[in-house]
């Protein structure tokens, strides 16, 4: 009989010889502005025993070349691609998946053509912008086969997650009704008014773009899809009108060039220098300026919106999303057949690709709130959270390129299906805004096929008179 320790030596060796058997998962990526640096750095650097990036692509010449720069600092050697060349780099790099990271509006080109060349897809959010562009995904999903996978990092926020494992235990019952408002504050929320976000052609607007985010999880805290949408929507904050009340007559397209110095909105694009390297330096090759006016009047998204959701199992949501807002976060209560559950989270304020980590949690002013009926309201323990949105980078990146990632409960990991919900309430909404009707989400995209959600309490469970004792779910470690 072996010794523990001979034991122990032999899995060792066993574990090791797997290792090395275990072949790779190759990577590329288009679109490498910033939000591409997550996945790069995930795959080449922090993930390099599982995954490899074998090519890299952009429409902008200069962020191909920033990019591969980066990509051999941290140890990784991919090829480098222009757009057009898109087809030519899968025939010669043969990757079995392809993260795209592109500009909103051009997700569906690539997502498709991908797939239709025998590649999974990793999506960042929003899937696409309006609904005949999620038809077509959803078309060559079913078609080809090929797995799409959208990467909802919000899910992934511990105290997010906390949220969902709360409602699954019924700790408040069956929901009914839902109030949830998100603000962006005057520099997160202004930023969206300067960028190419500020056209619905490229964004679908902050309904799809942003909203995405939060109807997502809507449809994932509830394990349901939206059915009808109402909405209302306007901007009346970042306008020319209120440039002339801070009295900046003499307001430019964009502030590099701008002599109004005293205005707060203003972006200093050559001294921040992850700005200057990723957008001002490689403006040469595609003229797209990072730092336009806030306040242009070539702006058509809107900056304060309102809407009503009809939810398939019969929950209702009112929802407001503001982007002129003094503090940055969210306010969510749940009111349910037990229950309510109040969950509030203050945001830190950053610019995006500035070289902050983007949209941490701040423990002061965050906190999840069960008020039972008949018992007391008390707080629960927040599941903590480091790092960019809410925490729900890092968690994402181990569930996709990790070795082994965990068992989730909580099913966080989203496809097609979840990806064209997550945006079509927003599609209606903006469709709703234009026309003032009630728009059906079943007239908008068809056979998108149910998402895979954790079952929920239902209306048929027994209530009870007592006082339930308070709750508390362990933090997973990972
Ligand atoms: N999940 C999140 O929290 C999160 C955060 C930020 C951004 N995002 C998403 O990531 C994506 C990229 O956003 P970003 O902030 O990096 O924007 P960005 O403007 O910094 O980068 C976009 C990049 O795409 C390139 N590009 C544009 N059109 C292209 C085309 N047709 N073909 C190839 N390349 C093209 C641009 O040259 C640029 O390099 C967006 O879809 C955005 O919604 C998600």
């Amino acid at each position: 009989m072996k010794s523990s320790r001979t034991c122990a030596a032999d899995r060792s060796r066993r574990q090791h010889a797997r290792k090395e058997l275990m072949s790779k998962k190759r990577y590329a990526q288009v679109g490498l502005g910033g939000r591409s640096r997550m996945y790069l750095k995930g795959v080449v650097a922090g993930y390099a025993e599982t995954s490899e990036m074998v090519a890299l692509c952009d429409l902008n010449k200069g962020r191909l070349q920033l990019a591969l720069e980066n990509a051999r600092s941290w140890g990784g050697d991919p090829k480098g691609y222009p757009a057009r060349d898109f087809d030519r780099m899968i025939a010669e790099t043969q990757p079995d998946t392809v993260i795209v990271t592109t500009k909103d509006c051009y997700h569906d080109d690539y997502i498709v053509r991908a797939m239709e060349l025998g590649c999974d897809v990793i999506t960042e959010k929003p899937m696409t912008t309006d609904a005949q562009k999620a038809q077509r995904i959803i078309d060559a999903q079913r078609e080809t086969g090929q797995q799409c996978r959208v990467t909802f990092n919000y899910r992934y926020s511990p105290p997010r997650t906390q949220v969902k494992a709360l409602l699954m235990t019924g700790v408040i019952g069956n929901i009914l009704s839902l109030d949830f408002h998100w603000l962006l504050d005057i520099r997160h929320g202004a930023d969206y008014f300067r960028r190419w976000h500020r056209n619905k052609e490229n964004s679908g607007g902050l309904m799809v773009h942003k909203a995405t985010h939060h109807f997502d999880l809507v449809n994932w805290w509830l394990s349901t899809v939206p059915e009808a949408v109402l909405a209302q929507g306007h901007r009346r904050f970042y306008t020319p009108q209120t440039a002339d009340r801070y009295g900046l007559q003499e307001r430019t397209e964009r502030c590099l060039t701008c002599p109004e110095t005293k205005c707060r909105f203003r972006l200093d694009i050559e001294s921040i220098d992850g700005l200057k390297r990723l957008y001002r330096d490689n403006e040469v090759y595609d003229g797209y300026f990072r730092d336009r006016c806030v306040f242009s009047d070539l702006i058509d998204i809107e900056d304060t919106m309102n809407v009503l959701v009809n939810y398939a199992n019969g929950t209702k949501m009112s929802y407001s999303l503001n982007a002129f807002m003094p503090w940055e976060g969210y306010i969510v209560s749940f009111n349910g057949t037990r229950g309510r559950l109040e969950h509030k989270t203050v945001e830190s304020s950053y610019i995006s690709a500035d070289g902050s980590v983007p949209g941490q949690t701040l423990e002061r002013g965050t906190y999840i709130r069960v008020i039972p009926h008949f018992g007391p309201a008390y707080d629960v323990d927040i599941w903590t959270s480091k790092g960019g949105h809410g925490g729900g980078d890092r968690h994402i990146l181990e569930d996709l390129f990790g070795a082994a990632p965990p068992e989730d409960p909580y099913l966080r990991a989203a496809d097609q299906r979840g990806g064209a919900y997550s945006i079509l309430t927003g599609v209606a909404a903006n469709q709703s805004m234009a026309t003032g009707q009630l728009v059906r989400i079943d007239d908008l995209v068809q056979n998108i096929g149910m998402p895979d959600y954790p079952p929920m309490p239902t209306d048929n469970e027994p209530l009870s008179f007592e006082i339930p004792d308070p709750i508390h779910i362990e933090q997973p470690t990972s």
